[in-house]
């Protein structure tokens, strides 16, 4: 949906320069055809399959995205008690939220019990014990799965990599077992499946595969010993192609890989976060300065690594294109932003074409992890969001301002 139409790159049919003009930047921009034909493929892919397509809110939590997602049909996962006031507030249905995350607190125990979710995927054996101790204190049962790190590595960037051993996620795969019986002792609990997720933009369809058959043999040796398990959860994971080199599997790639090795009458559970928005949403930043500095050539951007820390933390790769094409001559270039720290960069090393000061860039592929992990270091205000619909544009957060800054302070 991110197309030139003559020389002005558009998000669907609204000219990225467009949008500029009318509501300023940065500012981050979503396809809402493409979050739609994202979400649509990984349910024609479930397919008659009995289950939920939980959209990991952790990417994006933009309000309209989340009613736009569960208007489709869409459950969600979340992973604190933010996140579950959020979905609740954009109208899912609790019995279609589930809840992980290593560190619940008692107060967001507590409120996903009073919200009546689906399920916690439960961490460790301590979080069994203390999700126990509140339901019963609130005299209600706790549906549960287990998330059980199936010490798979999908060879990832480390810092987004859960499934191996020796992580913090999940309980180990030598104690899933004993977990269970614990789990089935529990007065307040009741067990309903299983859940893994190895880690994110993965895009080798191998370490899937071995997961769901280490989580299988689990579910084999649960049945046969300890209780039935209703639900398989497969987490998400699934990467998407930031750079042109990349080839991502599609939703119905993964999916049959999964249904071969369980049987068939499961309730299966997905989880995909970055391959339903990550395609869908671009940040548009302006050129401020130019600035040639030892044998670099330097563009500083009025976005910086608080308006988008990937390329920081991750060394992530954004393709970065100017709104309008030109036909001047590529130059290596450092895409850099304001904020006051050497590794404050959108890209490194790029070929871009000569551009002016006052023009616009456009950061691609940063509708997973933009916004949600954006902050205002550097005393800035959060940057507005817009959702574009065919030729309609429409603002879906309004851009903060420095009174903001202050909100909370006493
Ligand atoms: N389920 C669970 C339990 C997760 O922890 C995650 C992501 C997902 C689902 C969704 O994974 P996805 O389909 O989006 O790969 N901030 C990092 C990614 C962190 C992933 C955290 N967990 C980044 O910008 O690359």
């Amino acid at each position: 949906m991110l197309q030139f139409k003559k020389s002005d790159l558009c998000v669907e049919q609204v000219k990225l320069s467009d949008i500029a003009e009318r509501y300023g930047t940065g500012v981050y921009v979503y396809s809402k055809n493409q979050i739609i034909e994202n979400f649509e493929s990984y349910k024609k892919a479930l397919g008659t399959k009995s289950g939920l397509i939980c959209f990991a809110c952790k990417t994006n939590s933009n309000g309209v995205i989340l009613k736009l997602l569960s208007k489709l049909g869409a459950g969600a996962d979340t992973t604190s008690g933010g996140e579950i006031y959020r979905c609740l507030k954009a109208g899912f249905d609790p019995l279609k939220i589930v809840y992980a995350g290593v560190g619940k607190s008692a107060e967001e125990i507590e409120y996903a019990l009073k919200s009546k979710i689906l399920m916690f995927n439960v961490e460790s054996f301590e979080e069994l014990d203390a999700i126990d101790k509140i339901a019963r204190k609130m005299k209600v049962k706790a549906k549960i799965s287990l998330r059980v790190n199936p010490y798979v590595d999908p060879r990832t960037h480390s810092y987004i990599v859960t499934g191996r051993k020796g992580t913090k996620f999940g309980i180990p795969y030598k104690d899933a077992l004993r977990a269970y019986l614990l789990a089935k002792q529990k007065g307040n609990i009741t067990i309903v499946g299983i859940h893994s997720h190895i880690g994110s933009q993965i895009l080798d369809i191998a370490p899937f595969r071995l997961a769901a058959k280490k989580i299988k043999d689990i579910v084999d040796s649960v049945e046969k010993n300890i209780v039935k398990l209703e639900y398989i959860n497969c987490g998400g994971g699934l990467g998407i192609e930031y750079e042109k080199d990349q080839k991502a599997p599609s939703p119905k790639q993964l999916m049959s890989e999964i249904f071969d090795v369980f049987d068939k009458d499961r309730k299966f559970i997905f989880e995909p976060g970055r391959s339903i928005i990550g395609n869908a949403g671009h940040l548009l930043a302006k050129v401020l300065y130019r600035k040639v500095s030892g044998s670099k050539n330097f563009l500083i951007t009025n976005v910086g690594m608080n308006d988008l820390i990937r390329p920081t933390l991750y060394k992530a790769y954004h393709e970065i294109v100017p709104v309008r094409k030109t036909n001047s001559k590529k130059v290596k270039t450092d895409i850099v932003g304001p904020i006051c720290e050497s590794g404050d960069f959108v890209g490194k090393g790029r070929m871009l074409p000569v551009v002016e000061q006052g023009d616009y860039l456009l950061v691609t592929y940063t509708g997973a992890y933009g916004a949600a992990m954006s902050s205002e270091y550097n005393s800035r205000p959060l940057l507005p969001e817009i959702l574009v619909d065919g030729d309609k544009t429409t603002l879906i957060r309004k851009r903060a301002d420095y009174r903001d800054l202050l909100l909370n302070e006493i």
